[in-house]
């Protein structure tokens, strides 16, 4: 063989076995970055949660722990969204509704589905806060599509002389263009909505988003300029959520005080307690 093709087979070797360490190197990354991505994502949406029930502040940065400490003063639940009584089958801890939605015997089609999601969970998870022995806020997951994606966020709801309120909205997942439709994860646009009648008299959900805000209407917040089309999509998944396809057989329960606090922290307890040993 001439030096010359030699050499070119050298630098061939060389080169693979260059390439077979780094892809090596890339998949041991990979999977042992797998635990913490998972802990990372949980965190996030924890944090979202205590943000949207108003534990947490908008900028707020926690460590793991403050998060876990925090998050003890949630009552977490699993939810019949069709009759918006909680179940204890289903450790609300574990339990990922958007899973359950894909899957043929825990979710179904919408004939009827303007957050554009296509399938929904028949039960839903739900959080609430306490104070005293009242409910103070309800925290309650939202997921639809805005322009380029689906998103996904938590609403609060409080209960002022049993009219719901809407205290807080957040988003920890999304798609949507920095500066224009990313703008919903923005602490001033979130606190637009704080104060927002989200039902009519009739209890329709009636949120809406406009250009221009009439300052006397209570259902109205403002769209995110040059995002139209992602504003319309909070509209639609708000409307959707808090309906009756979602949380409101639930919300009306509580409006109505036909669940008690105490009905709500006995079924939590009942289910992390029947299911915890359970890992899904
Ligand atoms: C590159 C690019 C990215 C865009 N991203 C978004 C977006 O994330 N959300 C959105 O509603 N509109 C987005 N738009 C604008 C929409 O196409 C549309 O013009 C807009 O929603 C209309 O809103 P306006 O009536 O407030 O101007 C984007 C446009 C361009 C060119």
């Amino acid at each position: 063989m001439s030096e010359k093709k030699q050499s070119a087979l050298s630098v061939l070797k060389f080169a693979t076995i260059v390439c077979l360490l780094c892809s090596l190197l890339v998949s041991t990354a990979a999977v042992s970055l797998r635990g913490f991505q998972k802990e990372n994502a949980d965190n996030e949406k924890k944090l979202n949660i205590l943000r949207a029930a108003g534990l947490a502040g908008a900028e707020e940065h926690l460590s793991t722990q403050q998060i876990n400490d925090k998050f003890t003063q949630i009552i977490p639940l699993v939810v019949d969204l069709a009759t918006g009584k909680p179940v204890s089958d289903k450790n609300p801890l574990t339990y990922d509704m958007y899973n359950a939605a894909r899957n043929e015997n825990e979710g179904h089609a919408l004939s009827d589905d303007p957050a554009g999601i296509k399938r929904i969970a028949k039960e839903g998870v739900a959080y609430v806060v306490a104070d005293g022995d009242h409910i103070s806020r309800l925290i309650l997951p939202i997921q639809g599509y805005g322009l380029w994606s689906t998103m996904y966020g938590f609403t609060a709801l409080s209960f002022q002389e049993k009219h719901p309120e809407i205290t807080g909205i957040t988003f920890y997942k999304h798609a949507e263009t920095p500066g224009l439709g990313a703008r919903i994860t923005e602490p001033t646009w979130q606190a637009l909505w704080a104060g927002v009648i989200p039902y009519d008299d009739n209890g329709a959900p009636q949120v809406d988003l406009v250009k221009v805000r009439n300052p006397s209407a209570k259902n109205q917040v403002d769209a995110i300029a040059g995002a139209t089309l992602t504003s319309n999509g909070v509209e639609h998944l708000m409307n959707f959520w808090l309906g009756e396809q979602g949380y409101k057989p639930l919300v009306e329960h509580i409006r109505k005080g036909e669940i008690s606090l105490a009905d709500l922290r006995e079924a939590s307890q009942a289910a992390i307690g029947q299911n915890g040993q359970k890992t899904e």
